[in-house]
């Protein structure tokens, strides 16, 4: 239809999709052939099958499960550039990328393949699609900081083509503060700084993430609205949230799309913009994300056109690139 027509042909930037979360369970089962392992689901319906999650927790157990046919440089570039032409197909002209560096190390999986693999197939999506991207490192927030920087140090080589921080995994019970010293060390080298927050921890989780992570973005960040200061203090930074529909319908931090608070935060002034997280277990990619929202929270044209100026505006090109993309 014409709504779905405009949003394919929107130029837009993702900036919330963690690449391993675009693993399709085709390709599960084709890495896991070609690198010899055994995987615990008969067929790909019964993969799909158990993709039903009632929180956060339900999901990572199954997305950490998923990850572990992930064990070449080409794996990694494979992964990457599926992504990359549905993606294209979206719309999309950049795209910051997470990765989950310490998900590979803890399995013996060095960082250099996940990072080397990743890296190039950046670059060939870059050649062949023309979509630009970024990476960004995350932290698992549910191992200790000292792994954390571990991990930075282990990635000390690879700081020049990575150009940021971020934080996610379980959240409750793991607060940003737990990684002030490690998130202080990054934006010491220079990184860009994100941190999940307030998707399902606490509004305070949101205020830790600014005070004391200085993060450059949020992302999610839902539960802000429940403390009207903290709105109030991210539309006056023009903090970019970077919101993610299908996700927070699959995992239950909305009971509905209808409920979905993102057409609210463009009405309280937030720079909010709409993103995939994990595609291939929340059952769409960038433009259905889109698509989801506009249909049932009733964005407009001119909303639609606001997100996507968010999208570049809130990423971490140079500013005459957003500047060309705008
Ligand atoms: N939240 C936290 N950690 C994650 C997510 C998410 O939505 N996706 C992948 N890791
Ligand atoms: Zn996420």
């Amino acid at each position: 239809d014409t709504v779905s027509d405009f949003i394919r042909g929107l130029p837009k930037a993702e900036l919330h999709l963690h690449i391993e979360g675009s693993l399709e369970p085709e390709q599960m089962f084709e890495f896991a052939r070609r690198n010899r392992i055994a995987l615990p689901f008969p067929s790909v319906e019964a993969v799909r099958a158990a993709y039903a999650f009632s929180n956060l927790q339900d999901f990572l157990d199954i997305y950490y499960q998923g990850a572990d046919v992930l064990r070449t440089e080409a794996d990694f570039h494979d992964l990457a550039m599926a992504y990359f032409r549905r993606v294209a197909a979206d719309g999309a002209r950049h795209v910051e990328l997470f990765f989950d560096p310490q998900t590979h190390t803890a399995r013996g999986i060095p960082f250099a393949v996940a990072a080397d693999g990743l890296l190039s197939g950046m670059a060939e999506a870059e050649r062949s699609l023309g979509v630009s991207s970024r990476l960004i490192l995350c932290f698992l927030r549910h191992l200790s900081e000292e792994d954390a920087f571990a991990t930075l140090k282990t990635a000390e080589l690879y700081l020049d083509r990575i150009v940021g921080v971020g934080l996610d995994s379980s959240e409750l019970g793991h607060p940003p503060a737990k990684f002030e010293g490690v998130f202080r060390a990054a934006g010491e080298r220079g990184l860009k700084r994100v941190a999940h927050a307030g998707e399902e921890g606490p509004p305070d989780y949101v205020w830790e993430a600014l005070d004391r992570l200085h993060v450059d973005r949020i992302d999610h960040g839902n539960r802000s609205l429940e403390d009207s200061a903290l709105v109030k203090r991210l539309a006056a930074e023009g903090m970019t949230l970077t919101v993610c529909p299908l996700s927070n319908l699959k995992l239950c931090v909305v009971g509905d799309m209808a409920q979905h608070p993102l057409k609210r935060m463009l009405q309280l002034g937030l720079r909010a913009t709409v993103n995939s997280d994990d595609p291939a277990y929340f059952g769409g990619y960038l433009a259905a994300n889109w698509q989801a929202a506009a249909t049932a929270v009733g964005l407009t044209r001119e909303d639609l056109l606001t997100l996507a100026r968010n999208s570049f505006t809130g990423s971490f090109l140079e500013p005459d690139a957003i500047a060309r993309h705008l």
